[in-house]
């Protein structure tokens, strides 16, 4: 990155891809932009279901380049745990991957969030700076302010919004008996911002992860929770501390897109990450 300059998401996202792609199938990956351009282009009809034709070609291409990759199995990469991830005729590990691959975009736009609050909150800034001073540049770390932050980013705009269930067994459920087979939604920005509630519905509290005070809640879900919690969850939290501590250690970092964001006033029910523009220059 730059010394000085703007970091908007059609500056980061390129920069996020590559390092996702060297994650998940290895350092060989790290331009095979083809590789992220196809599946966005798979999910973008996906997303049209039967109104869309089926292209067949285009996701034959995407597996294809996805098998040469994963056939490497590059040592320190997923690829590499999914190689060891016994097999049967009957399990396909590998159509795994593409669901990695594209769940580390809501990934990246937590991340961003996460710098957007973090750049327009100085009390929590300075409490991340101190976490990062003197901190050793080469060894992986737990970065627990940081790590807060981001789990605030995804509590207040939850890129998973509505968590399904489906009972098993007669269920008591808010004063009603529900039958088993019945389906329960668990939309998550309703309870993550449940202002008769929680006292910070509405702000960025990064210390609620910190003390306990998010997890006694029983309501705040940001990866689910129980045994179908996010298999990610460490991971992203891991690489989006870690990619957050690169920037701020070095940087001092202004949010310069609107709508600004205020500490101690309401923040918006929605953040949409490809608006977001920040400038930055170097510490003094
Ligand atoms: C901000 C990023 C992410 C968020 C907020 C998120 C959140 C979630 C949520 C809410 C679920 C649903 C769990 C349920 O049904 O209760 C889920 C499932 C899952 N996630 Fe993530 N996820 C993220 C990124 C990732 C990444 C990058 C990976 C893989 C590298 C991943 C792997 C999975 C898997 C494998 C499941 C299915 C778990 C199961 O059904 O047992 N997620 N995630």
């Amino acid at each position: 990155m730059e010394r000085t300059g703007t970091l908007d998401w059609n500056t980061f996202i390129p920069v996020w891809s590559r390092i996702v792609r060297r994650i998940v199938l290895g350092d060989s990956a790290r331009n095979n932009h083809e590789l992220t351009d196809l599946l966005a282009r798979l999910r973008g009809r996906a997303n049209w279901s039967l109104l869309h034709p089926t292209r067949r070609d285009l996701r034959e291409e995407f597996l294809q380049r996805l098998r040469v990759q994963l056939h490497r199995a590059e040592p320190g990469s997923l690829a590499e745990a999914n190689a060891k991830t016994p097999k049967n005729p009957e399990t396909h590990p590998e159509e795994q991957v593409p669901q990695w691959l594209f769940a580390f975009d809501p990934a990246g736009m937590a991340t961003f969030r996460a710098l957007a609050l973090l750049a327009s909150h100085p009390t929590e800034l300075a409490a991340v700076a101190a976490e990062l001073r003197g901190r050793d540049l080469v060894t992986p770390q737990d970065l627990p302010g940081l790590r807060a932050a981001v789990l605030e980013s995804v509590r207040l705009w939850p890129t998973t919004p509505a968590i399904l269930r489906e009972t098993t067994t007669t269920t008591e459920l808010g004063g009603r008996t529900l039958q088993a087979k019945t389906l329960v939604v668990v939309l998550a920005p309703f309870f993550h911002r449940d202002d008769e509630r929680l006292p910070y519905a509405d702000h960025f509290t990064p210390g609620i992860w910190q003390d306990g005070t998010a997890q006694a809640s029983g309501s705040l879900v940001p990866f689910s929770a129980g045994p179908a919690i996010c298999a990610g969850q460490n991971l992203v939290l891991f690489l989006a501390s870690t990619l957050l501590a690169s920037l701020l250690e070095r940087h001092d970092i202004r949010l310069t897109s609107e709508p600004p964001l205020y500490p101690g006033r309401r923040l918006p029910g929605t953040l949409s990450p490809f608006g977001l523009r920040f400038s930055f220059s170097p510490h003094p």
